[in-house]
């Protein structure tokens, strides 16, 4: 049996949290796309983790975390993330596996992510400059080299002729990107045999295997389904699928063996880098979300942009996605507004629409809002939804009924804790 657990919006839901909190009910934790451009931040016992390519069930001793195919592993970003793992005597060797098939991310492919968005100008799609879209477009290019390539002998001839090809090609941008590039290489290579420590395996037979033996698998997605390369706000989206199809493609699943898809969202929207943002707010209300949610990026540490919920693109991602199943993140943020406002419509070309247009852009969409009462009460140390203000009852109430799928968690600080779980 496998579960979904995918961000709804921009990315920063706080998919990491609530992987770490249901790890319990599950057997395997994988990751399917993405790469260190996420940054999944779980807290427990004091102490704050940011995870940005070993999947989020890591902390669990009973967990196997299976990096999949459909992730792109930088690893220098891989070994800092071990290192910082030593303190808590993991069992590495068995507890994390990585698919053979998944790509590498070279460091020219960073510094190609440098000149890409440097020659884009104000065009650019605020990458976090990790070389995601340079791996992915190599891997769609067929020039890609993967984690198994480097259990060959030969590898480093296929590396250097591709690196090669990408100096070429940063010097195409015309434009300046200042590297060491015999220093980035040491570190690469340093970090390579840090890599092959670990297990590498072929990922959609070990899971075929484990699904025969009843074991239960979460799927952990990284960034949003509005980030999503067909499905997001194009081109301000990164370089993978983000949303349910994903999982299959980046892991080697029938789509007839996923159950449910847990869809995580905000009580509120943030997006980081540039692009499209209906409900964006530029006023003291939004100052406040990005200040009391302290909304900076977790691999970047860029601010976030902030907003109201906009449920015309939460229902757009909830049908691309199939969600089961609802959690809401973050709901402590919003106590203390009078009024809380939520995107019901946009206001598309004059004419007022449900539904994700084609282009989400400022020029022709504005958004329509309807206006709940708030509530001003410290969430952050209720333990059971009873607990919760009526206003926010009714909010919760309000989205259920609007987007036709249950809100099963309800999510008021960032503590593994501080996770109030709903039976509706
Ligand atoms: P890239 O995938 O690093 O090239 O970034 C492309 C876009 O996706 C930029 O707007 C980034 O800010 C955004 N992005 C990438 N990863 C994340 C994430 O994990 N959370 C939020 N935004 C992200």
């Amino acid at each position: 049996m496998i579960d979904l657990l995918l961000g709804l919006q921009w990315g920063d839901e706080g998919k990491g949290k609530i992987v770490d909190v249901l790890t319990n009910k599950y057997d395997i934790i994988a990751r399917f796309q993405g790469g260190p451009n996420a940054g999944h931040t779980l807290e427990f016992e004091g102490n704050k983790h940011v995870l940005h390519t070993i999947p989020s069930g890591i902390f669990h001793d009973a967990a196997i975390n299976l990096v999949g195919n459909g992730v792109v592993i930088d690893p220098v970003i891989f070994k800092k993330e071990l290192e910082k793992l030593e303190p808590y005597n993991l069992d590495l060797r068995n507890k994390l596996l990585i698919s053979r098939k998944a790509h590498l991310i070279l460091p020219t492919h960073r510094l190609l992510d440098q000149a890409s968005e440097a020659a884009k100008g104000s065009a650019k799609i605020g990458s976090t400059l990790k070389g995601i879209g340079p791996t992915y477009m190599d891997k769609t290019g067929r020039n890609g080299i993967r984690i198994g390539d480097i259990e060959a002998p030969d590898w480093k001839e296929k590396y250097r002729s591709l690196t090669d090809k990408h100096l070429q090609m940063i010097e195409n941008y015309r434009v300046e990107v200042q590297f060491d590039l015999k220093t980035l290489e040491n570190e690469f290579f340093e970090a390579i045999e840090t890599l092959k420590q670990l297990q590498f395996i072929d990922s959609e037979h070990y899971l075929e295997k484990q699904q025969r033996q009843s074991k239960k698998i979460l799927a952990e997605g990284a960034q949003g389904s509005l980030l999503d390369i067909d499905f997001g706000t194009y081109p301000f989206v990164t370089s993978s699928n983000t949303t349910a199809a994903g999982a299959c493609t980046g892991l080697g699943i029938a789509p007839n063996r996923i159950k449910n898809v847990i869809g995580i969202f905000k009580a509120y929207t943030t997006r980081v880098g540039s692009g499209p943002f209906p409900t964006e707010l530029f006023d003291q209300d939004g100052e406040t979300l990005g200040r009391v949610g302290n909304e900076f990026g977790a691999t970047t540490g860029r601010p976030r942009r902030c907003g109201w919920l906009d449920l015309v693109a939460l229902k757009y991602a909830i049908t691309v996605n199939g969600v089961t199943e609802l959690n809401m993140m973050k709901a402590d943020v919003l106590s203390g507004f009078k009024t809380i406002k939520v995107c019901t419509h946009y206001k598309y070309k004059g004419e007022l629409i449900d539904h994700l247009p084609f282009d989400v852009d400022e020029k022709y969409v504005e958004p329509v809002y309807e206006e709940l009462k708030g509530w001003n009460a410290d969430l952050t140390g209720m333990r059971d939804v009873n607990e919760l203000p009526t206003e926010l009852h009714d909010y919760v109430t309000y989205l259920e009924k609007a987007l036709e799928v249950p809100i099963t968690i309800v999510s008021v600080g960032p503590d593994r804790t501080q996770t109030l779980f709903r039976n509706s």
